[in-house]
């Protein structure tokens, strides 16, 4: 009899994330950490095999190691890309980015709703070594990728956006972009690969902190960058040079992490849903902003493109920056800590965090005010998270 099996291509991604799309073979279950910077050789003759790329053997930890090639395929196989590359944080996958691909005298048209250290790259470091960025207005960034000149490299956005959860329409990116020329660059750290698939929309290069969702429970820094084998190269000759190497231990604990994203995701979504709902009834609260909520201005475009609405949450509540602070430091399971993506919930004021030190006229264009709280909903009960903010609610407004 003829055994039915499921194509290591068509593998759910539930499935990818705990197995990824290889079919095992004999051995341990959980790959062993090769915890090592260095790999040892038979003999000169091997050595230079490897060293000239004649041969797929470990060298050197800065520039490839079993365990990280492991956690790489695993992303690879969520994000539906040929190739990973892991970096030792999501700044260092943003960097090695740039820097892999984009020279001196190159321009990159970046949308300027995105995560605040990105945002001071894009401003103080990148001018510096010959790279200059156009920040254009996340409602006028397709018309500027049209209008993009010869100079331009790339583009770089966020979707959902860090912290107001303001949404851009990928495939509209990704093809204005082609028609262009540039190179589309997306930053999928709140999205996830499971609620959002940014290269099947034909978006080039979908960047993650892995810090956040993949790795999943607060307890590492990672980044990572998938796309083309060939673009990757790029940015993983420069990554070697650059040195933003990731830890075997911390590929070890993504890889672990991951298996169970899926589920994660699920209960990160229903609760932060929950949440959303139930918030936008309480008058203490000004706004909701969550893409899955009717009321969300770009509804639409989050059910067309998102599978999952996300566990980020951001609220602003009726009140001054006080009021906020004694709101923020009130909650027992909203933990006071900047971050996201992890099973504990936390809270943060953009303001006094992510966003310190932003120009306010920026600040306004993002949705960000001094009453403004960003919420990474845990995957804790419901219930006890919404009394936990409604405590905390009746100590800050009055
Ligand atoms: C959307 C987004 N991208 C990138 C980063 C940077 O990642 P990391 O802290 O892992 O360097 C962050 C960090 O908070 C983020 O929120």
């Amino acid at each position: 009899m003829e055994m039915y099996r499921i194509s290591e291509r068509d593998r759910r991604t539930a499935t990818r994330c705990v197995q990824g799309t290889k079919i095992p073979i004999a051995g341990p279950s959980v790959q062993p950490i090769a915890q090592t910077s260095t790999f040892v050789f038979e003999n000169q003759k091997e050595m230079l095999r490897a060293v000239t790329g004649k041969s797929e053997k470990n060298v050197y930890t800065r520039w490839t190691n079993p365990t990280t090639v492991n956690a790489q395929n695993k992303i690879s196989a969520l994000e539906g890309t040929d190739s990973t590359l892991l970096l030792s944080s999501g700044m260092a996958a943003i960097s090695s980015t740039v820097m892999g691909l984009a020279k001196k005298g190159d321009r990159i048209l970046s949308s300027d709703s995105i995560y605040g250290g990105t945002l001071h790259l894009f401003e103080d470091i990148l001018p510096r070594n010959g790279i200059e960025v156009d920040f254009v207005e996340q409602n006028q960034f397709i018309d500027a990728i049209e209008d993009s000149k010869s100079e331009h490299r790339l583009c770089f956005f966020e979707t959902p956006t860090n912290p107001a959860l303001r949404l851009m329409d990928i495939k509209s990116v990704a093809e204005a972009s082609r028609s262009a020329g540039l190179t589309s660059v997306i930053d999928n750290t709140f999205a996830t690969p499971i609620n959002q698939h940014p290269h099947q929309l034909g978006i080039d290069i979908v960047i993650h902190s892995a810090t956040k969702y993949l790795g999943g429970h607060s307890d590492l820094i990672a980044g990572s960058v998938s796309g083309l084998t060939q673009q990757i190269g790029k940015i993983d000759n420069a990554a070697r040079l650059l040195g933003g190497t990731i830890d075997p231990f911390a590929s070890f604990l993504l890889e672990r992490g991951i298996k169970t994203l899926a589920v994660r995701m699920e209960k990160h979504n229903s609760n932060a849903a929950f949440l959303a709902e139930e918030l936008s009834r309480d008058s203490r609260i000004r706004r909701v902003y969550y893409p899955g909520l009717t009321s969300h201005p770009q509804h639409d475009i989050a059910k067309k493109q998102m599978d999952g609405f996300g566990g980020m949450l951001t609220i602003e509540i009726d009140g001054d920056l006080k009021a906020t602070e004694i709101f923020v430091d009130s909650m027992e399971l909203f933990l006071n800590a900047v971050s996201l993506g992890g099973v504990e919930s936390l809270a943060s004021i953009p303001v006094l965090t992510t966003h310190y030190g932003i120009d306010e006229g920026i600040l306004r264009e993002m949705n960000v005010s001094n009453s403004t709280v960003r919420l990474s909903v845990g995957i804790e009960d419901p219930n006890d998270l919404l009394y936990d903010i409604k405590n905390a609610l009746d100590m800050a407004v009055q």
